[in-house]
């Protein structure tokens, strides 16, 4: 049963504010915390509520949001690249994509401080933030200006797939054994069990923001992107009001940005390097970016399982299917 979880807009996210919300630990033994239906890393659940009583969104801003794992970095390239391609990113070999890891270019909202706003300043407008909060959790400021979001959506299972890679590779709890075999953090997933879930709140909370308001909302898929970049590239261009003028594609713009943003081209720049204060290397968010990949681990039992698990959590979202 969910503890009582109300607090005043005065609180301080205290430790004592925490230890009335249900816990729980991540498949690695990273400690999470239940608030208002939904799980978060302990390590980053001050700054998500920080983030989202003090951020105020001007209406130019854009909002990148995706589950982790579901192609957050290729969304940042692409955002990145299309809304400064006439200004740093005039002459496509300037590209700070070609030197920087696409999470040095657009920082994530929960590494907003109260204390330090302006490390929100960017020096380019629009201003573009990424989050992986459900669209029910993101600051009212954003919800309520004419601000852009952009969601992209990855099956499932590929998710869970790339979450499991992620995590090995990744130690957040240094002293901790290991992330749960596949089995365990199977059965967690398809509890909800995990940062940021339920999977299924997640998709729906977007895809119904986006089926209501689809000028607001872009809802784009993983898979979709993978079987035409080209055409997915001049999507978000004109859902953001910049699209390429006939004389850009006649130059190849938007396949000269896709192809800067591709999988081959983001992986070998910095790869050695670290992000988010050390805490992610750089290389683990490049792994195959491959549809389909979780055919190679898990069974036909377990896709069953999640197919009717999505039949079922998706019933009131008309249109939102997978492949599965
Ligand atoms: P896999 O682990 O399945 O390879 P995120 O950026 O949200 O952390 O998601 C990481 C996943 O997106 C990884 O999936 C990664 O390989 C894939 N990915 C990263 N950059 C990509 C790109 N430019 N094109 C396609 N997939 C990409």
């Amino acid at each position: 049963m969910e503890k009582k979880q109300e607090r005043n807009e005065d609180d301080d996210f205290s430790e004592s504010f925490l230890q009335t919300l249900e816990q729980q630990t991540n498949w690695d033994g990273s400690p999470m915390v239940k608030y208002r239906g939904s799980w978060y890393l302990k390590i980053f659940f001050r700054s998500v509520l920080s983030s989202h009583k003090h951020f105020k969104a001007r209406d130019s801003d854009i909002i990148l949001s995706t589950l982790p794992k579901s192609g957050t970095t290729w969304l940042k390239a692409l955002a990145f690249s299309i809304v400064n391609r006439g200004t740093i990113c005039c002459d496509i070999g300037q590209n700070p994509l070609l030197t920087c890891n696409p999470h040095t270019l657009v920082p994530f909202l929960v590494m907003f401080e109260e204390n330090n706003p302006h490390e929100f300043d960017q020096p380019t407008d629009p201003r573009i933030f990424a989050t992986h909060v459900p669209f029910k959790a993101l600051a009212d400021s954003i919800r309520e200006s004419t601000c852009k979001i952009i969601y992209v959506c990855r099956n499932p299972l590929d998710q869970f797939i790339s979450i499991c890679h992620f995590l090995t590779e990744n130690k957040l709890e240094k002293d901790h054994a290991g992330p749960l075999g596949l089995d365990e953090s199977f059965d967690m997933f398809c509890e909800g069990t995990h940062p940021y879930g339920p999977f299924w709140e997640h998709m729906t909370g977007y895809w119904n923001a986006h089926l209501e308001n689809p000028g607001k909302v872009l809802f784009i898929k993983y898979e979709d992107m993978q079987e035409d970049i080209v055409f997915n590239v001049k999507k978000i261009a004109d859902f953001l009001g910049c699209p390429f003028s006939s004389e850009e594609e006649e130059r190849g713009i938007v396949e000269e940005i896709s192809k800067m943003c591709s999988f081959q081209s983001l992986k070998n720049v910095d790869k050695n390097g670290y992000s988010f204060n050390g805490l992610f290397k750089n290389n683990t968010f490049f792994r195959n970016g491959r549809v389909g990949d979780w055919t190679n681990y898990l069974t036909p039992a377990m896709a069953e399982r999640m197919k009717k698990l999505v039949e079922i959590k998706f019933q009131g979202s008309p249109g939102l299917t997978f492949k599965i």
